[in-house]
């Protein structure tokens, strides 16, 4: 997905927007290229793939200048190449911008600029910006941005150069931004990884909101030209938090770091057998709850289905977010709408919100990354405080978000004056120590992932609490290692799929004990009767399964209600696996970008 960073200080300006773009790596991009305002005019350099092409073209240059901006573009119009790739500038080469969102209008106002005179060189929506400032240039730089604004629909968060300003202009509608406040020096970015070299310091803009970026001052305004008041927070994440810690790989040492995202995320939620959660809504009149959120986010959802309909005796439903905002959803009194996000920035998720709320629904927001525009935008929230994931594939999020959503489902129980189950608590509190457990399986599932690692598909399969998980392990598995694989309800195989299983189809199964223990056995046999392999997910003191399945992954023994946490584990790290053996770099799998906000 795009990045955006600015600069404005003393600093050495090419190595800090180099930096910075280098912090947006993991976003996923496919071009890069920056603009400094030297002396002599807007100098400008683009390159397509790695950061390093760009590096290439401004080696041995002499860029002095004291302000600048950068892009990592992910192409929505327009093929990846040079002209495409951001800044784009006006035809005097006057204006330079960068953009990330898409211009909903852009046919019709590059229609109007072309009828205007002005050239339009790239295939991107994002370059008629840059003329339209121009356009309506009058002297007053941010009066000339405003008036662009005016005529865009859709979304973006834009940083401005302008040839002879010692500012930059910062805009934000639906594309994250923030600013980064130094001494004597700013930063803009389109998220904070970028500026946490140098300052910790944030200001996040909201939709419709402008700022006015000098060396040592900001101001930020609305579209009406009207000044807001901004808090500056205080970031607590490290740079050593986000890299990899001696791990191959982010997707690993995510993985590795579930148990401490679990301590966190129940940290002050369970005291003396009670679950604390402060909710600012009210619940006495709940009467249905509508859960939407996208990919991994919607597999936790389906498990918190389960959890919230058992534990806290409502109804749920779940919907693909994309799918709820153009469904014309009814919202009726007492519905709560939940919606779930690790990045708090998925376009989807975030349009089901609005449309949710537009609707009359109060919005609880289950969310990692602290300040998104999700966890800004909902009536109330709970943080998974899962820490950064980076790694394209969501790992630590999914358990946490499932921990949270039983974390929800017993205060739900408890404000109903229900008595709270003890033992599902006692088990949350030695959660992690079996997560502990589950991930010294590492090894043992490499080897099993030699021997699969050739696989053109895989069925998983699983049931009831973990049919989600059984999705989350085929989602897991074809996104980082490129293998075909379906999640499918164990029972479904004989509507139709069962079909499809000869010995070169493996079945992978999530057979841990719970009350569809026995059914799932049923289900293995049909599998082997007719000639397919078998791998199962069981617990340790398994006897039934060992006859029936060619391998076996063990995991620990945990109340029914947290089996789909521990039993992601070996999902995660198969999947893993799977990928490195293959030489892929899942941190960045092809296609796929780690926040996706557009639609
Ligand atoms: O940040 P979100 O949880 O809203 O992201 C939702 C999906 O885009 C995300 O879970 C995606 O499916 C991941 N690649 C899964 O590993």
């Amino acid at each position: 997905m795009c990045g955006i960073i600015g600069y404005i200080g003393p600093r050495d300006i090419s190595s800090v927007l180099l930096t910075g773009l280098k912090r947006l790596e993991y976003r996923g991009y496919d071009s890069a290229g920056m603009t400094i305002n030297n002396p002599d005019g807007l100098a400008t350099f683009k390159a397509v793939g790695k950061i390093m092409e760009l590096e290439k073209k401004i080696s041995g240059r002499d860029l002095a200048g004291n302000l600048g901006i950068a892009h990592t573009r992910w192409a929505t119009h327009g093929e990846p190449n040079e002209i495409n790739a951001h800044p784009h500038l006006d035809a005097k080469g006057e204006v330079a911008i960068v953009h990330n969102g898409i211009i909903e209008n852009y046919y019709a106002l590059k229609d109007f600029l072309i009828k205007e005179g002005f050239k339009i060189v790239s295939d991107t929506d994002s370059e008629i910006v840059a003329h339209l400032i121009q356009k309506f240039h009058n002297g007053d730089f941010s009066e000339s941005v405003a008036k662009a604004l005016e005529l865009i629909e859709g979304t973006f968060g834009l940083a401005i150069v302008q040839k002879g300003e010692n500012k930059i202009i910062a805009a934000r509608r639906g594309s994250p931004l923030v600013l980064g406040l130094g001494e004597g020096e700013m930063f803009i970015a389109s998220d904070v990884s970028a500026v946490l070299d140098y300052t910790k310091r944030i200001i996040y803009l909201n939709d419709d909101e402008l700022a006015i970026v000098e060396k040592d001052s900001y101001s930020v305004k609305n579209l009406k030209g009207e000044e807001v008041n901004k808090k500056v927070h205080e970031i607590k994440w490290t740079l050593d938090q986000i890299e990899k810690k001696g791990f191959k790989h982010f997707m690993l040492k995510e993985i590795f770091e579930q148990p401490e995202a679990i301590i966190n995320t129940l940290r002050g939620r369970i005291k003396e057998g009670k679950i604390k959660l402060s909710l600012d809504l009210n619940m006495n009149s709940l009467k249905r709850i509508i859960i939407v959120a996208c990919g991994t986010s919607w597999h936790s959802a389906l498990i918190g289905k389960h959890l919230l309909e058992k534990i806290a005796g409502v109804p749920v439903e779940v919907d693909y977010a994309s799918e709820f905002r153009y469904r014309d959803p009814l919202i009726r009194e007492g519905d709560l709408v939940i919606v779930i996000s690790q990045s708090g920035e998925t376009a989807d998720t975030l349009a089901a919100l609005r449309e949710a709320k537009a609707r009359g629904a109060k919005i609880l927001g289950i969310v990692n990354v602290v300040g998104s525009t999700i966890s800004r935008e909902v009536d109330s929230g709970i943080y998974l405080h899962a820490g950064p994931e980076i790694g394209v594939a969501s790992t630590k999020a999914f358990t946490v978000q499932v921990v949270d959503l039983l974390l929800l489902a017993l205060f739900l129980r408890q404000e109903k004056g229900l008595d709270l189950q003890k033992d599902i608590i006692r088990n949350l509190e030695t959660l992690p120590e079996k997560i502990r457990e589950a991930l010294g399986q590492s090894d043992s599932i490499r080897e099993l992932a030699e021997k699969f690692v050739n696989c053109k598909n895989i069925l998983y399969l699983g049931r009831g609490l973990n049919f989600p998980v059984a999705l989350e392990g085929a989602l897991k598995l074809k996104e980082i290692s490129y293998i075909h694989a379906e999640g499918y309800p164990a029972a479904e195989m004989k509507h139709g799929p069962i079909a499809l299983i000869d010995k070169d189809m493996p079945a992978l199964f999530i057979a841990t004990r719970d009350n569809t223990y026995e059914k799932i056995l049923s289900n293995m046999e049909e599998i082997k009767a007719r000639g397919g392999e078998i791998i199962a997910v069981v617990n340790e003191d398994d006897k039934k399964v060992i006859g029936l399945a060619g391998s076996i992954i063990k995991v620990p023994s945990v109340s029914c209600e947290l089996t789909p946490v521990v039993n992601a584990i070996p999902m995660q790290l198969f999947a893993y696996h799977v990928a490195d053996l293959r030489g892929i770099d899942m941190d960045k799998p092809r296609n796929l970008a780690k926040s996706v906000t557009v639609e």
